[in-house]
């Protein structure tokens, strides 16, 4: 089989890792990499063993060797960098969120849609076997019709007021921050797995640490600068928000999101009660569905291939009491995207499980109607419909 050839921008925290689980494909070449300059892309091409360095982006889009490109820049840079992929015909893999808001993720999904190519955005919880699992089950009729869906996202690397990141400049990372970053991953996790959308919502949003400390010089994704140069930032975009939801399909629900909260790292759980049954998961313990039922015992399913349903099977690789985590779920979807590539990136040859820009530009929406709620003073907000064809054409996923 042809090797296809994949070009990322953006070389920072996630590109590692979008790096690691193209590599486990093993038919994907890793042609180059743009950063934010030539000397930065050479030093990450090194670091990273990612083959070419460019000096700028548009660079790479011109190498005829570069099928696919990988847009894990900024969110302020994603429109820019996705839409001139589309437009120089490569497919493209964005991570999440899919713009920096709804109007942005709109125009991407128009063109996306019209480049015949195949989009994709990074929802990479949905790559965990047992996530799957709980969609199926929820699909099958085995939960009775979902009644409540609730969850959090909760983390606590921007307690230390000097910690500091792009993503707390709404210039740079979009006017949402907490909701926007980790919230878009609830949102999207609990409709793919409810197969219902969410059409309105009520948001309080909080700053509970509305001045940092920011270090004079920028920092890298995450990391603490020990910096003794210090400057105030006044932050306006919430670090707390708690919503209320309603779904298509009647259910309600709540979420709760927060990244100034000590002791939570990655606490993503999502929980459908139905009628009949309920289904548990968390991001921190993967290998694990609790299932909880009225007149029997509840139960606790394990990560097994040879106990799952045939259609999430094929998220798991390891044999039960292997755990399979974080990066597991991440290569699954890369290995989904290349397979609906390799397919022709047409609508009726994409793997169910595979968030596409249609998603990224609903979940635009899901976040904008947060903000929307909020900023009328706690009301509820309808969630705009997306454009027609994504809803006439898209399936569900
Ligand atoms: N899917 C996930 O779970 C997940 C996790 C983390 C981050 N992300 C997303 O990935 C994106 C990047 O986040 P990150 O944490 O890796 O940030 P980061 O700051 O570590 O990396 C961003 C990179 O983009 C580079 N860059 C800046 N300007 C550029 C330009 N003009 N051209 C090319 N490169 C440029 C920076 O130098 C840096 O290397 C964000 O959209 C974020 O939301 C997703």
């Amino acid at each position: 089989m042809k090797k296809l050839g994949m070009g990322l921008v953006g070389p920072g925290f996630i590109a590692a890792h979008h790096l690691d689980a193209v590599r486990r494909l093993g038919d994907v070449e890793i042609i180059g990499i743009a950063g934010s300059s030539l000397e930065s892309a050479k030093k990450r091409a090194r670091e990273l063993n990612a083959g070419r360095a460019y000096a700028s982006y548009q660079e790479l889009l011109a190498d005829p060797d570069v099928h696919v490109v990988h847009n894990t820049t900024p969110n302020h840079l994603h429109r820019e960098v996705s839409l001139a992929a589309l437009r120089a015909g490569k497919h493209v893999i964005s991570d999440k969120p899919l713009a920096s808001n709804a109007q942005e993720s709109r125009e991407l999904f128009e063109a996306a849609r019209d480049a015949g190519v195949a989009h994709v955005v990074t929802f990479n919880y949905r790559g965990h076997a047992l996530v799957q699992q709980a969609r199926t089950m929820v699909a099958k009729g085995k939960l009775g019709a979902p009644v409540f869906v609730h969850g959090r996202y909760l983390q606590d690397w921007l307690t230390d007021e000097r910690t500091y990141s792009w993503r707390l400049d709404p210039k740079l990372g979009g006017a949402s921050s907490a909701l926007g970053d980790i919230g878009s991953h609830w949102c999207d996790l609990a409709e793919h797995v409810t197969g219902s959308r969410i059409t309105s919502v009520l948001a309080d949003l909080h700053t509970a640490v509305p001045v940092r400390l920011a270090p004079a010089e920028s920092t890298k994704a995450f990391a603490k600068s020990k910096s003794a140069q210090r400057r105030e930032v006044k932050i306006t975009s919430e670090d707390i928000a708690s919503v209320l939801l309603r779904f298509d399909n009647g259910a309600r629900g709540c979420l709760i999101v927060g990244q100034v909260l000590p002791g939570h790292k990655n606490d993503l759980r999502l929980e459908v009660n139905g009628r009949l049954a309920s289904v548990a998961w968390q991001q921190e313990q993967p290998n694990e569905l609790w299932l909880g039922q009225h007149a029997q015992a509840n139960a606790v399913l394990a990560k097994d291939p040879a106990t799952l349903d045939p259609l999430a099977r094929g998220y798991a690789h390891l044999p039960a009491g292997h755990p399979e985590a974080w990066a597991d779920a991440f290569r699954n979807l890369i290995a989904d995207a290349y397979d609906w590539i390799r397919r022709g990136g047409t609508p009726d040859t994409k793997p169910p499980a595979l968030p596409t820009f249609a998603d990224g530009y609903r979940n635009s929406l899901v976040i904008d109607a947060m903000l929307r709620s909020h900023a009328a003073g706690g009301v509820w907000q309808d969630v705009e419909e997306p454009l027609g064809p994504q809803r006439k054409k898209g399936k569900r996923g």
